[in-house]
């Protein structure tokens, strides 16, 4: 993104934008080429300022991911809590994809983000909605088995 331009946009169009690319989200599993145009026509935004926003928020996907999205945090905090390495290595292991890939049967997909804002309580990540933190290599096995599990 632009410096300054985020900053510079509206709070109102910010927040329309915001709301509008959650709502194409939810709709359509990622926001493609055409949900972002679609988008940016209805608010009077170009496509660019839409892809930059929706580009700058990791709760955002601009490419298909599977049913359940892993992101690994490989922040600093998570990073000096010795985590993302290694759970992002448990998590290829397990799941037989490398970061940056999904499953061949669409129900996971794995990324590395920068910072899930949960700091504090390092190592995390987030499935789709739900944020996961102080993680240990035993209670990532258990979710996977959990999510695993559902039809
Ligand atoms: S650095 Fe991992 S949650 Fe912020």
């Amino acid at each position: 993104m632009e410096p300054g331009y985020y900053a510079e946009m509206d709070p109102a169009k910010r927040a329309m934008l915001l709301t509008a690319l959650y709502m194409a989200q939810e709709q359509y599993g990622y926001l493609s080429r055409e949900a972002m145009e679609r988008v940016g026509r209805r608010l009077g935004m170009s496509p660019r300022e839409v892809y930059n926003t929706a580009t700058f928020y990791s709760m955002f996907r601009t490419e298909p991911v599977g049913r359940y999205l892993i992101q690994v945090c490989e922040g600093l905090s998570c990073h000096l809590a010795g985590g993302a390495e290694d759970l992002v290595a448990h998590l290829e292991d397990r799941l037989g994809i490398s970061a940056g890939q999904m499953t061949g049967d669409g129900r996971f997909s794995l990324q590395m983000v920068q910072c899930l804002a949960a700091c504090g309580s390092s190592p995390a990540m987030r499935i789709n909605d739900t944020l996961y933190t102080n993680l240990t290599l035993g209670q990532v096995d258990t979710i996977l088995q959990d999510l695993e599990g559902r039809p």
